[in-house]
């Protein structure tokens, strides 16, 4: 039942708030961060010296973004990597190193090659799926469920939306074990992931908006997303969501290799999706953004501009502005991407394309 929406996708993107907040219920308990099941000793978790987060698609979207948060709570290592490259090359992986195996089915095929590949190198495999006993978490020594309920859309959103949230809880379970982060600061991080369902809630009153905007853009030949820091995977995330739903060519960029190449591309007319830092946690950054804007505005590019609401600094370099509430920098994913679905979506509607079924791709890839 699409709930009176147009599609699946619209009521999925809609039911965020509720899907973060499912995940998140019942993971602070007796102030510890607790996993579901966990077949990992807490000294296992102490003594892990590097953190591999594998996945594909969203799902490895979903681990780029996480890694900034993972790295700066546990000071471990962390690489993200999809799991069809992960597999075939070499990695190096032995019974120190956990492997976060993301997968909203649990049955993507690339995902369980590289998780049994990882096993037989002795590293510890944690799953974050958002499937009851699907073969992911079967074959891990860790699991956390997301709660984002099924997602029928085909192309991720709230299933996204929640594997970012529990990646941030492996980085809070793995400081707490570590010590990196002292029990106050692990439940005030807690505290802020809370309040990210009232956030997200919140962006949903941009959906009006974006969708007349995606209408107005359904004609364009292609559209480019930049982002810097954790602003980056969005933009990739923004990117994806509109190859797979409307059919359109669009490259996500870190706003930093603007002058090293993507900028031949800026055109006149051209949309180009720039996602803000918050002005008043990374100003250096912002700073950075607002200077890459005004030179594709100056190259003739229509700027389209996520930012946080009252930065006034990037009013004159946006030529469309989304206004999304101030949150804490490493929690800005979870509400930056909702306006680039309802955008990929509305411009495929508009293309006259189903948007819960696009062509070519399907729900779960079984096969490698
Ligand atoms: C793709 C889906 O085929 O698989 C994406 O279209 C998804 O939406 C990706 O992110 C990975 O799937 P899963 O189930 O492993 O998260």
């Amino acid at each position: 039942e699409k709930g009176g929406h147009e599609y699946f996708m619209l009521k999925e993107i809609e039911e965020q708030p509720e899907a973060l907040a499912n995940t998140l219920r019942g993971h602070f308990d007796n102030g510890r961060i607790v996993l579901d099941e966990q077949r990992l000793s807490d000294q296992d978790l102490r003594d892990v010296d590097k953190v591999f987060v594998i996945a594909c698609g969203s799902a490895y979207h979903s681990g780029l973004v996480a890694k900034y948060a993972i790295e700066h709570w546990t000071r471990l290592p962390v690489e993200v990597e999809l799991a069809s490259e992960f597999r075939y090359r070499d990695p190096v992986l032995d019974r120190d190193t956990l492997v976060v195996a993301v997968s909203q089915s649990g049955e993507t095929a690339d995902t369980l090659e590289a998780v049994r590949h990882a096993r037989e190198q002795k590293a510890r495999v944690l799953a974050v799926c958002n499937t009851n006993g699907a073969q992911i978490p079967r074959e891990s020594d860790a699991v956390l469920y997301t709660h984002a309920g099924p997602e029928i859309g085909v192309a991720s959103t709230k299933a996204f939306l929640a594997q970012i949230a529990a990646n941030y809880l492996v980085g809070l379970a793995l400081a707490q074990a570590r010590g990196t982060k002292y029990p106050d600061e692990v439940a005030r991080e807690f505290a802020e992931l809370e309040a990210m369902p009232a956030a997200v809630q919140k962006v949903l009153s941009t959906v009006d908006q974006v969708r007349a905007l995606g209408r107005d853009l359904a004609e364009s030949k292609a559209v480019l997303f930049l982002g810097r820091h954790v602003g980056f995977p969005v933009a990739l995330e923004g990117a994806l969501k509109l190859k797979e739903l409307a059919y359109m060519h669009a490259e996500g960029f870190a706003a930093g290799e603007l002058k090293h190449g993507p900028i031949a591309l800026i055109e006149d007319g051209l949309p180009v999706v720039v996602v803000m830092p918050s002005p008043k946690g990374r100003a250096v950054l912002h700073a950075k953004l607002v200077s890459n804007i005004s030179e594709i505005q100056a190259r003739g590019a229509r700027t389209i501009v996520i930012a946080e609401e009252g930065d006034e600094t990037v009013r004159p370099f946006a030529d469309e502005l989304v206004e999304i509430p101030a949150v804490p920098t490493l929690l800005q994913p979870l509400v930056s991407t909702v306006p680039l679905q309802v955008l990929a979506a509305e411009i495929a509607r508009s293309r006259g394309y189903d948007v819960d079924k696009p062509r070519n791709l399907a729900k779960s890839v079984t096969v490698e």
